[in-house]
């Protein structure tokens, strides 16, 4: 441990810092300022125009000057929302979960085949951001989100764990489910050889066809992963806590839902990024293939949302949901440049989008951001 009454010969220089660049020129104040070596080293400093978020050529170790200020906006606003799951009280969940007349066996069964997709779901996430698409991303800002996106992912998967063990439900069965439960597995190895490609330690981007395959693993993780393969477990779980059932677990889903609605976002905006700054990507046949794996993976969701809940509950059935996941979908299309895949589907869960416009709640998150933001100031008295 570090003491400061240690006397200053005791201090050590740090050892085997990594040197990130060589040194072939000497330091800049050793040089004249009219030197044609000092010019040569400014030409090495970072300019913006330099900067792309894939295949960039400029020092990633250089958060400044921005170039993507809405990726640095967004870091800074994930931090503000900070939260961690066990300030959440969880007491009126388990007196429910214990009562036998507390829930119905179809609610218990919706609860356990929620929890079974997303206690691996968010693991899933995190090895996608962690091993892969932070590998391939130029951008310093865009890295900095990445790195915040997978602690909160962490954080998720703490969430939905401390929800089994509060209710004291088989670790077995819901942490296994995505083995053992059909419509749960599916999912997963919808996604699993998109998260393959960028994990690859051999894939490189560079060429358009490896360009290509990035961008529809990024596609598929914020648009069809983040953005629809969550939605069906939202919408449940936040329905109980609307009829005064799993408060907790509910409060959970709803700052779990915050944190997606800020990723899925964010990686739209590095989607449309990149077709931009790379707009040889965005072929006929490559809109073609993407229009495809969003209508498998409205499939899919929709072959959840019939498995979690067979009979109607809640007040919800599961056709509700195959006109709530075409309207996402829709959504999530036009979000990165496609026109709508059903067109003129409504909205049937209204207050979904209250939940995630989170300005509309009252007061809901304020309080805690404000802690956060002074309880996790210094003070130094
Ligand atoms: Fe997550
Ligand atoms: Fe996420």
């Amino acid at each position: 441990m570090l003491s400061w009454d240690e006397p200053q010969t005791l201090i050590r220089k740090p050892q085997g810092l990594p040197s990130f660049k060589p040194a072939q020129a000497p330091l800049i104040d050793s040089m004249p300022l009219e030197s044609s070596s000092a010019s040569a080293m400014s030409d090495r400093r970072v300019k913006v125009e330099d900067k792309r978020i894939i295949n960039g050529a400029s020092d990633v170790n250089q958060l400044v000057p921005f170039k993507y200020k809405w990726a640095w906006e967004k870091y800074l606003a994930t931090c503000a929302n900070h939260w961690m799951p066990q300030e959440i009280n969880m007491s009126r969940d388990i007196a429910l979960w214990k009562s036998p007349q507390g829930l119905t066996e179809d609610e218990r069964r919706l609860i356990k085949r929620n929890l079974g997709f997303f206690v691996t779901a968010d693991s899933l996430a995190a090895n996608n951001i962690v091993l892969g698409t932070y590998r391939h991303i130029t951008a310093p800002e865009c890295r900095q989100f990445l790195l915040r996106q997978a602690f909160e992912e962490a954080i998720h998967t703490h969430a939905y764990q401390y929800i089994v063990e509060s209710l004291g439900l088989d670790e077995g069965e819901i942490f296994n489910a995505y083995h053992e439960v059909k419509s749960i597995r599916d999912k997963d190895e919808f996604l699993i050889p998109f998260i393959d490609t960028l994990t690859d330690p051999n894939f490189k981007t560079g060429t358009l066809q490896a360009d290509q395959d990035l961008l529809k693993s990024m596609i598929v993780f914020s648009c069809l992963m983040e953005g629809l393969f969550f939605y069906v477990g939202f919408v449940q779980i936040l329905a109980l806590g609307r009829q005064n059932k799993m408060t907790g677990a509910a409060e959970q889903y709803q700052y779990i839902l915050r944190d997606e609605s800020m990723h899925c976002n964010f990686g739209i905006d590095l989607v449309n990024t990149i077709k931009l700054e790379n707009p040889q990507l965005w072929t006929a046949s490559f809109r073609e293939e993407i229009k495809a794996l969003f209508l498998r993976a409205v499939d899919l969701e929709y072959a959840y949302a019939e498995d979690t809940m067979p009979r109607g509950v809640l007040g919800l059935n599961a056709s509700m949901f195959k006109g709530y996941l075409r309207f996402i979908a829709n959504r999530r299309a036009q979000q990165i440049g496609l026109d709508a895949l059903f067109p003129q589907e409504e909205n049937p869960f209204p207050w979904m989008s209250e939940m995630i416009d989170l300005k509309k709640e009252r007061n809901f998150f304020e309080t805690r951001v404000i802690e956060y933001q002074t309880g996790g100031a210094l003070s130094w008295d």
